[in-house]
């Protein structure tokens, strides 16, 4: 079902998560440009380079005017300026990684939003379709999913088929199990499941877990509110 096509994607920007994630896509022949404020900045030449033979840096306006694909990876305090700072998004897909966290003394709160910081990237860009992606992992397993036992599920949140579509692409090629996690509203759920996930870090857990959601065959006979038999 994912569609093969492979056409630019806009890393906004490259820190932990867009990095890993931009050099695993763009080896996987998406040609990667990474929209970075500091084209100096440790490392960037490197990632570049490290990002298949098509990749590129811009700034983060012209990397989001480049491509009609956006990876948005930036810490929800500045999310609503580094939306605002691209310039017109319509037309764009946005692949929303964030979460609304902050971090405060080495932990991570969360950060009450209307529903979800999904559907807020959503009212902030009316003009683009937003899919909730990439958000409910750590930066170290983008990097090489492999390293954990089995497959880890990335949901994908969206009310835009055609940007699931291609996210389901986006997904398996950065070598996570796609689940189409509903309508762009469910982003709400997949921000939960991070700050969840999360917990394990900050509640000094000597585990921790990854998502692995698989699909329920007899559904049907399963749902409702009917005595159980
Ligand atoms: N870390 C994880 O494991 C993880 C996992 C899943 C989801 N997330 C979510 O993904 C998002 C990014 O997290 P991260 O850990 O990758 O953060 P990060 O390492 O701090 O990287 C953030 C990137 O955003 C850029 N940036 C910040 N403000 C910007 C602005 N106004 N305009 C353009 N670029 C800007 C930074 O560029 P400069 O270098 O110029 O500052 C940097 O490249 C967060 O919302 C986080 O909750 C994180």
């Amino acid at each position: 079902m994912a569609e093969t096509r492979r056409e630019p994607i806009a890393v906004i920007g490259p820190g932990r998560v867009g990095a890993p994630l931009g050099r695993r896509l763009g080896k996987a022949g998406w040609p990667i440009i990474y929209g970075a404020r500091d084209h100096a900045r440790e490392g960037l030449a490197e990632l570049v380079a490290d990002s298949g033979p098509a990749a590129c840096l811009m700034t983060p306006p012209q990397a989001a005017a480049a491509a009609r694909l956006i990876l948005f990876a930036i810490p929800w305090a500045q999310a609503r300026a580094a939306i605002a700072s691209l310039g017109d998004l319509t037309g764009k897909v946005i692949f929303d990684a964030t979460n609304p966290l902050r971090y405060e003394n080495g932990l991570e709160f969360e950060v009450d939003v209307p529903h979800s910081a999904a559907e807020l990237i959503q009212e902030w860009a009316p003009g683009a379709a937003v899919a909730k992606a990439f958000n409910t992992t750590n930066f170290r397993i983008m990097a090489d999913p492999t390293v954990v036992d089995g497959p880890i599920t990335m949901g994908v949140a969206s009310d835009d088929a055609a940007a699931k579509l291609t996210a389901a692409s986006i997904v398996t090629d950065a070598g996570f199990h796609f689940v189409d996690a509903g309508p762009l509203a469910n982003a709400h759920y997949l921000e939960k499941m991070a700050a969840f996930y999360i917990t394990f870090f900050f509640q000094d857990r000597p585990d921790a877990i990854e998502f692995h959601l698989r699909p329920r065959p007899n559904n049907k006979l399963l749902f409702g509110n009917g005595p159980a038999a």
